[in-house]
């Protein structure tokens, strides 16, 4: 389903290098919103990896990631698979954001990572 003009979220920081916080339904169903440190993705992958390889979207809170998907090995899951990176039952280390903080881009021209926010 595409649903990317329902974004609300403006781009405020370049995203390419501080984290992005993933929190579309991860609070609404009791976990702690989703980090990802996105310049620690991109100083090892190309940028076609994921934004054409995998699908993400260009565009903070555009994409609709169920963790079934990640679970079925897409998306994170992909990588994520305890092959080429930890596996999914590492819950802590991708739901490490604090309560409350909303889909966008936090930081600056590097990853603080996770736990930082
Ligand atoms: C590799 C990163 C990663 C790991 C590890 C991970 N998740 Fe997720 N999870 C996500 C992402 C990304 C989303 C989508 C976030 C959003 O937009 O709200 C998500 C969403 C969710 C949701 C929201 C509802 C749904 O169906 O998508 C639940 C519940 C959830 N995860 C539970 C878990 C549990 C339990 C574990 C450990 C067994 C886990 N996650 C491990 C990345 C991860
Ligand atoms: C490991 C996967 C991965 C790699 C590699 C990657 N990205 Fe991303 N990128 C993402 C994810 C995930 C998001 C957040 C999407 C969301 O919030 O739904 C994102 C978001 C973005 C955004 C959105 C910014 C905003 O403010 O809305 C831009 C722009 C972007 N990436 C550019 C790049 C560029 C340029 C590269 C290569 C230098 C790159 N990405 C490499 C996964 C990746
Ligand atoms: C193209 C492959 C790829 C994709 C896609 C990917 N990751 Fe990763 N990720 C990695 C690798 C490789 C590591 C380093 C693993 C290690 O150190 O063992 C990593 C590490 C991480 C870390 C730890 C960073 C640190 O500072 O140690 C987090 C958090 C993380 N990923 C979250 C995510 C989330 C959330 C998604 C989906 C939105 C995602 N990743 C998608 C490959 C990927």
């Amino acid at each position: 389903m595409l649903l990317t003009s329902l974004s609300l979220l403006p781009a405020e920081a370049p995203a390419e290098y501080g984290d992005v916080v993933l929190n579309r339904f991860a609070e609404k169903e009791g976990m702690r919103p989703v980090i990802f440190p996105h310049w620690f993705h991109r100083i090892r992958f190309r940028c076609k990896v994921c934004h054409f390889e995998l699908g993400f979207k260009m565009r903070a809170g555009a994409n609709q990631i169920k963790m079934n998907d990640i679970i079925d090995g897409r998306f994170c899951g992909m990588c994520h698979d305890g092959e080429t990176a930890w596996s999914v039952e590492n819950c802590d280390l991708c739901h490490s954001g604090k309560a409350g903080l909303p889909p966008g881009i936090f930081g600056g021209h590097e990853t603080l990572g996770p736990g930082r926010w």
